[in-house]
């Protein structure tokens, strides 16, 4: 299996590693299949995301992913936000072996996870962000 040098930079280095105390929004995905766990934390000023961090017990594709995706979504707003989407974050990194797509998925449905608890507190909505998963065991559209 080979990785990108992007990919081990970010996973020998990762970014943004940690908690946040009063985030604006917090994530947790799941995936059964691997038992890999992550947690993404937002913070929301004026609905830019200030900062962003996370929390994995994941594999070292699921840190690299999760390394990238806060790093991107920093400065962007909700709605540039959720067009980070896995395919964005693999393309950062140069791509990840194929077995290891759904690693970038975990990163994703944390960040929106996080994104929607941001709603949820806010009452707010936010357009084309779905109601996050758990478990992205199942999801097929990725
Ligand atoms: Fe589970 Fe990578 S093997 S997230």
């Amino acid at each position: 299996m080979e990785y990108s040098n992007k990919v081990m930079e970010h996973f020998m280095n990762p970014k943004n590693v940690g908690e946040m105390e009063n985030p604006s929004g917090v994530g947790i995905v799941g995936n059964a299949k691997c038992g890999d766990i992550m947690k993404v934390y937002i913070d929301v000023e004026n609905g830019i995301i200030k900062d962003a961090k996370f929390k994995t017990f994941g594999c070292g594709a699921a840190i690299a992913t999760s390394s990238m995706a806060t790093e991107l979504v920093k400065g962007k707003n909700i709605q540039q936000a959720l067009e980070i989407t896995n395919k964005v974050v693999m393309e950062a990194l140069d791509g990840l072996p194929p077995v290891k797509v759904h690693c970038s998925c975990l990163a994703e449905e944390a960040l929106h996870a996080a994104l929607w608890d941001y709603a949820q507190k806010n009452h707010i909505v936010i357009e084309g962000l779905k109601k996050p998963v758990e478990d992205i065991e199942h999801l097929h559209n990725h």
